[in-house]
């Protein structure tokens, strides 16, 4: 079923994420097209969803498949009023909204995987790529993009991503509605933003970490050519991951690919 336009701006009047809202039955990328728009001066909770994106951006460099009546592509223009090396802790409490969002579809099965992969049942439903503009050395804004897989079929998954990816409706066993779903999500967004603006990052790391399976295992995380292997520990305040050595030391990593070692 395509989004219903008018339902959605109905649904979102009002609300602090989404009231004002920009649909797009095609774009290039929702984030790049937010940071446009948050240049001109879009105000904090712009949200802007797409049916489909034809350069789909991901993490380092990669393209997020974005075909079009099955799926959520999002973006949400922030202006937070703190300091810009605190912007990290904007991507892990996006991520504890969808996590929160996701939930109920499928209860117990939702994981958040460092820095910012949404699992169910061990496999990736959603990704989030967030991007700062700065004025100076304040935050100007910040675009939170989150793609949701929904109701993609197994067979419609490109074959690199199969073994690893999965969708709402998939672990669910029902067709879902993205009506709803984005609605909750931005509901949660806004309620993991405030608590963040409001009560620092100390809540939503508790949140982050309850809703991991990584804490105490073993990981390795691969940033450009450099791999490092250790525990997971914990989070740092800046949304490091934080991993004990086998030399016994705690070292922060702050970008990268992290595998959750078999052992
Ligand atoms: C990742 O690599 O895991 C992050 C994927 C983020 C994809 C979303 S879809 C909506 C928004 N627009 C984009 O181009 N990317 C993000």
């Amino acid at each position: 079923m395509p989004f219903n336009q008018a339902s959605l701006k109905q649904r979102l009047a009002g609300k602090f994420i989404g009231h004002h809202l920009h649909y797009y039955e095609t774009i290039g990328s929702t984030n790049d097209e937010a940071v446009r728009l948050g240049m001109k001066g879009s105000p904090e909770g712009t949200a802007l969803v797409a049916e489909t994106q034809s350069a789909g951006k991901g993490r380092m460099r990669r393209a997020w498949h974005s075909p079009p009546g099955a799926n959520i592509y999002t973006s949400i223009i922030l202006r937070p009023q703190f300091e810009p090396d605190r912007a990290p802790q904007i991507s892990l409490a996006a991520g504890v909204a969808v996590a929160e969002t996701l939930n109920p579809y499928c209860p117990g099965d939702v994981c958040l995987k460092w820095p910012n992969d949404v699992l169910i049942n061990e496999k990736k439903v959603c990704g989030i790529l967030t991007q700062m503009k700065m004025s100076g050395s304040a935050i100007d804004f910040v675009v939170v993009g989150i793609g949701i897989n929904v109701n993609w079929n197994h067979e419609q998954f490109p074959e690199d991503i199969q073994s690893m990816a999965t969708s709402v409706s998939i672990e669910a066993g029902r067709e879902i509605s993205r009506l709803e779903l984005i609605i909750r999500l931005y509901e949660n967004m806004a309620k993991c933003y405030r608590e963040l603006a409001q009560n620092g990052f100390a809540p939503i790391r508790e949140k982050w970490l309850g809703l991991t399976s990584m804490i105490g295992k073993s990981i390795s995380v691969m940033f450009q050519e450099e791999k490092v292997t250790g525990k997971a520990v914990g989070l740092d305040n800046d949304g490091a991951l934080l991993l004990l050595t086998a030399g016994n030391e705690t070292v922060k990593v702050s970008a990268g690919d992290a595998t959750i070692l078999k052992r």
